[in-house]
């Protein structure tokens, strides 16, 4: 349950989407330059996610979460392997194409410093829609058209319970409640999948907590597909399934793999999951090339 206040979360329509996993990743293989050299983060990665489930990634810092994320969500390129949505490759994609597909249909919760200081919540939560250049999507259009994106980006405000604070500059707000503009922000257009990256990472612990609430209030009410980085242990265990980013003793470079975690009740003592729950899983790498 969430401690902030909820309106109609209008749950878009996913019925006309197709069949099958939401998403997979196939043979991914990140490696940057170094000196003369590369290193590879990860090679050779499978991932499958249905749609709906809600996944933690796990893993210290530096494995390489972020930069799986950014592939997933088509912000940078793998050096080899496919990453498909539906049927379609988005590793094929054109860069307009590429921004176009998420702008449509990813919604990102990155840090707070993404937000623009200087304008308004609503302004702010309004941008995609701006960039998009059409007001319309999914059951917004079907309601009445046109809605003006300012009116999408309040109700998208409310649905986070900010709705008071739409004409605040976005500087001025709380760690928390610029945390909920973003979530705001990436909603606004109706995305299927959400993906996130450490969004209690700034907070304090309380709002840290509220925070994971209204996700998994969201994730539900709104039928998405989640993929959240997280070094938080409460949240990683309300996941369908927690995922680790762990080096890879077998890679000629020590490029890591995504494995099963599993929690021990023990562990769960800690507030911090990482370092405990990526031995775990690399001392059990049973069938875990295909996750
Ligand atoms: N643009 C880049 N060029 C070179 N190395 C990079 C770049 N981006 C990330 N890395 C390296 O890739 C590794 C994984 O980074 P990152 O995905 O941010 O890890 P995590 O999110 O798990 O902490 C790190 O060693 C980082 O230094
Ligand atoms: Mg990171």
């Amino acid at each position: 349950m969430s401690t902030f206040p909820q309106t109609q979360a209008s749950p878009p329509e996913r019925s006309g989407e197709e069949s099958g996993p939401a998403l997979r990743a196939v043979g991914l293989c990140k490696r940057y330059r170094s000196g003369d050299g590369w290193i590879t983060i990860f090679e050779d990665l499978d991932l499958t996610v249905e749609p709906g489930e809600k996944i933690a990634l796990v893993g210290e810092s530096g494995a390489g979460k972020s930069t799986l994320l950014h592939l997933l969500g088509g912000l940078d390129r793998p050096s080899a392997g496919a990453i498909y949505y539906g049927q379609s490759d988005i590793c094929k994609l054109s860069a307009n194409e590429l921004a176009e597909f998420r702008n449509r249909k990813l919604g990102f919760v990155w840090q707070i410093q993404s937000l623009l200081a200087e304008f308004t919540a609503l302004e702010n939560v309004m941008m995609p829609l701006l960039i998009r250049g059409r007001a319309l999507s999914g059951k917004d259009r079907d309601e009445a058209a046109p809605v003006a994106p300012e009116k999408i980006a309040l109700a998208r405000l409310e649905e986070v319970g900010l709705a008071n604070r739409a004409t605040h500059r976005a500087g001025e707000l709380s760690g928390g409640e610029q945390q909920r503009v973003v979530l705001a922000r990436a909603l606004v257009g109706n995305p299927s999948v959400l993906l996130a990256d450490e969004p209690t990472g700034s907070l304090d612990h309380r709002t840290g907590e509220n925070m994971m609430a209204l996700l998994d209030e969201l994730h539900r009410t709104r039928r998405l597909t989640s993929i959240h980085v997280t070094h938080n242990l409460n949240f990683a265990r309300r996941a369908d399934r927690v995922l680790a980013l762990v080096n890879n003793p077998s890679s000629s470079d020590g490029g890591g793999k995504l494995v099963p975690a599993q929690f021990d009740s023990d562990r769960l003592k800690s507030d911090k999951v990482v370092a405990p729950l990526a031995a775990a899983a690399a001392s059990d790498t049973k069938g875990a090339h295909h996750v």
